[in-house]
């Protein structure tokens, strides 16, 4: 007999069928013991009435692993149960095998479970997992992940995987080091965002490119950051701003329209607005439009454009890099005198080009704080989404960027020689885009927090408490790496 899914019981009525899952409740009425029964499409109903079943089926606990055989039957008048699909119909049990018991749950997963603390749902994840809200928030997760593939194939990306132990680069965030055994005293670094591979796809003539990237980023994490974090990643050759803005536009309304048509964009095409103007108005640059926002199927996309190229900042700052401001005196002239402290860096991207009519202001370093970025960001109901830019493909315009952060050419050549290399060699007009999928996946899933849409997330402060991760290591391993833990701070 084959297996059949709780989903499709009412297509058996009248028939014998085998079910396999997960008890999920267990009700005793003296004579009858009914089971809530579980498997990965939903719930259905089993009803014992067989003594010779009885007393198997009264050692059921929440939790059980069974396999069952019965008969598809339509429940009583006045016993159905409209909030399941399966809820006219009931299995009258003939046949019970339980081919797993389960210790009593720390919790009950049949709940939503957003009001059980977060430290047992985080070293229970396995457990929580089974829940029906997530269950249903990682499958929706995977069918986006799908359709994506699907769109962009139809488009003619192709998806390439970059590596994930790489160079340490400044770009934004601190990174995750990786002491390299075979390299005593050098390290790997975790890639941030695949930026300089997806650049160097571009040179190797890909022309588009994507990927559902993993990116790592030692960063404090908040409710819509992880430490590791999924972006939709993706880079085109021979596009303007334009082209770049629009084929995302077009994803994003295809998924609402297919996935979740229940949903209503508020404006389409997307409204434009510039950095000053949302700052202005907003106070931030990731402005919530929605007109009403008791609506939880408005979604209000829109695009932030026109960004300051470079910010200011004191070498004492947290916020400035400090591979690049030890020991730099900043080399950038703003038209003005420039004190010897002053050091800039960028707002987004280093590989971002300026708008067209400000590359001759980059190449001759001047006028920097009105310099404005090609990058382009999509904010939604109050998130910021995803962003990107059109690049500098050309090696004397990223050189350029490089120095008005106060890199000499010394530094420029360590950190980014390899990208100016490439760009040497003949190096396509390209631009890109990096969605924060996780934090798509959360708005359309009416989430509170990425950590809900995310099968195995880290907790607040970086633990993985399921497995303990972060964890020491042995003496051994620490010598194999030539590392020494020095004395905590
Ligand atoms: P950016 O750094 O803006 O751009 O990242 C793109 C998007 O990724 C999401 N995001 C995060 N999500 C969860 N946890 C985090 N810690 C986290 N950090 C960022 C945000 C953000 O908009 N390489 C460039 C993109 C490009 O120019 O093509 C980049 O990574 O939604």
């Amino acid at each position: 007999m084959a297996r059949v899914l709780t989903k499709d019981i009412e297509k058996f009525e009248g028939k014998e069928i085998e079910l396999a899952g997960w008890v999920e409740t267990r009700r005793d009425h003296g004579k009858l013991i009914f089971i809530d029964f579980r498997d990965r499409s939903g719930l259905a109903q089993v009803v014992f009435a067989d003594k010779a079943l009885h007393e198997k089926a009264d050692s059921l606990r929440s939790e059980f692993v069974i396999d069952l055989k019965g008969e598809v039957r339509k429940r009583p008048k006045g016993m159905e149960n409209s909030k399941i699909p399966s809820g006219h119909y009931e299995i009258s049990a003939k046949n019970l095998e339980i081919l797993a018991k389960a210790e009593t749950p720390p919790f009950d997963v049949a709940t939503g479970g957003l009001d059980v603390s977060e430290e047992v749902r985080m070293k229970y994840r396995y457990l929580d997992l089974r829940r029906p809200r997530l269950q249903k928030n990682i499958r929706h997760r995977s069918r986006l992940i799908n359709f994506i593939r699907s769109f962009l194939d139809n488009e003619e990306f192709t998806e390439i995987e970059t590596p994930i132990l790489g160079k340490s680069t400044p770009e934004g965030a601190r990174d995750y080091l990786v002491p390299a055994r075979l390299h005593p005293g050098k390290f790997y670094a975790l890639p941030q965002a695949p930026q300089q591979y997806k650049q160097l796809m571009m040179v190797a003539g890909f022309e588009r490119y994507y990927q559902i990237a993993r990116c790592f980023r030692d960063e404090d994490t908040r409710g819509d950051r992880q430490p590791e974090f999924t972006q939709l990643d993706l880079e085109m050759s021979f596009v303007k701003r334009e082209d770049v803005m629009e084929l995302n536009e077009k994803l994003l309304i295809a998924i609402i329209q297919k996935l979740y048509p229940e949903k209503k964009i508020q404006e389409i095409p997307f409204p434009r607005l510039t950095y000053e103007e949302v700052v202005k108005k907003y106070g931030n640059d990731r402005p919530d439009l929605r007109k009403d926002k008791n609506d939880p199927n408005l979604l209000a996309f829109c695009w932030i454009i026109d960004f300051p190229f470079f910010e200011r900042v004191e070498p004492e700052s947290k916020r400035a890099h400090p591979e690049l401001v030890e020991g730099s005196s900043g080399s950038g002239s703003t038209g003005s005198p420039q004190t010897s402290k002053e050091v800039w860096t960028f707002t987004h991207n280093p590989f971002s080009a300026p708008k067209d009519e400000f590359m001759a202001d980059l190449l001759a370093q001047k006028n920097i704080p009105k310099i404005i970025a090609s990058q382009y960001d999509i904010a939604l109901n109050g998130w910021e989404i995803g962003g990107g830019s059109i690049r500098n493909h050309k090696p004397n315009a990223l050189k350029a960027v490089l120095s008005i952060m106060g890199m000499d050419d010394k530094k420029i050549n360590e950190n980014f020689g390899h990208m100016l290399q490439a760009f040497s060699f003949g190096t396509p007009p390209h631009g890109g885009i990096a969605w924060g999928l996780d934090r798509l996946v959360m708005i359309l899933e009416n989430e509170p927090n990425i950590r809900e849409v995310i099968a195995l997330p880290k907790t607040g402060d970086g633990r993985d408490l399921m497995t303990e991760a972060p964890s020491e290591v042995s003496k051994g391993q620490l010598k194999e790496l030539h590392l020494k833990i020095g004395e905590k701070d």
